[in-house]
């Protein structure tokens, strides 16, 4: 059932964290169900503007739609991830939504607020959450690339201005992560010390964290070990750490570059051991298993594994 993403951090919010993952076809679609019913987690299906482009609009949603059915007993709220703000109005105005996140993180100070108090006041018109963004993640997101030296960890009390300004619902901080495989240079980590300042300036304020893929060494070694060429120096963020930054009020954790990692392993490793092979449904049944397999893994480091009837008792559902 598609819930309110309002009220799934209501539900969360001290507890656990919710999986935010990206979803871009039908075999992604299938594994988080299954994942996440295997592991009786709620969770978030995000989708970006690219995902939009790739599969179709209409095409991305009936998919949701019918897994929805098809899977009854999961509960999850559907958002958009990253969005600009003619996405963020589309999406709104189709009613299909549960929240949106606006993204002009980019922009100066006060243009991201004037860009992301419209689109707040678009959505709560309609009874949608939004999610925005202050401070600039580093790594590639859409077209935009954001190199280590221009990484901007949120200010605390700018985000206080940001939030009473913006009446946004959530908000994503930049505090060392970065999207994509490549992350992490040096002793760089998660900077939990300006996440503490940011939750005592917000409390009970819900805190999303993006970039939050871990890029599994062994992932990467037998990627490289079936032909791929990814830099086996890549590294992300320690998995161990999300249960950490969940009292410090991360809610939501956004991931999409592991699901990735996955797709790419199986599928290497599939054509390599079988190479005479051409019927993609066999890759593509492993890949749904194995994409299971890794949001269980995901959600029980998240805290969010066996919440599910926790969320329908207090939900009501
Ligand atoms: O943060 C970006 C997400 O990983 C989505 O990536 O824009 O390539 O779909 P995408
Ligand atoms: P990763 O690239 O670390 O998976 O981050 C995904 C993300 O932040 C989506 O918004
Ligand atoms: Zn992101």
């Amino acid at each position: 059932m598609i819930v309110t993403t309002a009220d799934l951090f209501r539900v969360a919010y001290g507890r656990f964290a919710i999986g935010a993952y990206n979803i871009n076809n039908l075999e992604q679609t299938r594994g988080l169900f299954e994942g996440c019913i295997r592991s009786q987690a709620p969770f978030i299906i995000q989708i970006s503007k690219g995902a939009r482009k790739y599969a179709g609009v209409k095409l991305l949603e009936g998919v949701i739609r019918a897994a929805q059915e098809e899977y009854s007993e999961a509960v999850f709220a559907v958002h958009i991830d990253h969005g600009d703000e003619e996405t963020c109005c589309d999406a709104i105005d189709s009613g299909f939504y549960s929240s949106v996140m606006i993204d002009a993180s980019h922009e100066e100070f006060d243009e991201n607020v004037a860009i992301t108090r419209r689109v707040v006041e678009r959505a709560h018109a309609k009874g949608l959450s939004v999610e925005a963004e202050l401070g600039q993640l580093g790594g590639v997101e859409e077209d935009i690339v954001v190199d280590e030296a221009n990484v901007n960890l949120t200010d605390a009390n700018q985000a206080v201005e940001f939030v009473e300004r913006t009446g946004c619902d959530s908000l994503a901080v930049a505090i060392g992560t970065s999207h994509g495989a490549y992350k992490f240079s040096g002793s760089q980590g998660i900077r939990f010390d300006r996440l503490a300042e940011i939750q005592a300036n917000l409390p009970n304020f819900p805190l999303v964290m993006h970039g939050s893929s871990s890029v599994p060494e062994e992932e990467v070694s037998r990627i490289n070990a079936a032909g791929g060429a990814i830099d086996p120096s890549a590294k992300g963020v320690d998995v161990n750490s999300f249960i950490k930054a969940v009292p410090l009020g991360v809610t939501k954790v956004n991931i999409d570059t592991d699901g990735r990692l996955v797709w790419t392993r199986v599928h290497r490793e599939y054509f390599r051991d079988k190479p005479a092979e051409f019927d993609f449904r066999k890759p593509g049944t492993i890949f749904v298993d194995e994409y299971a397999k890794f949001i269980v893994h995901k959600n029980e480091k998240l805290g969010a594994a066996g919440q599910l009837a926790v969320v329908r008792q207090e939900l009501g559902l």
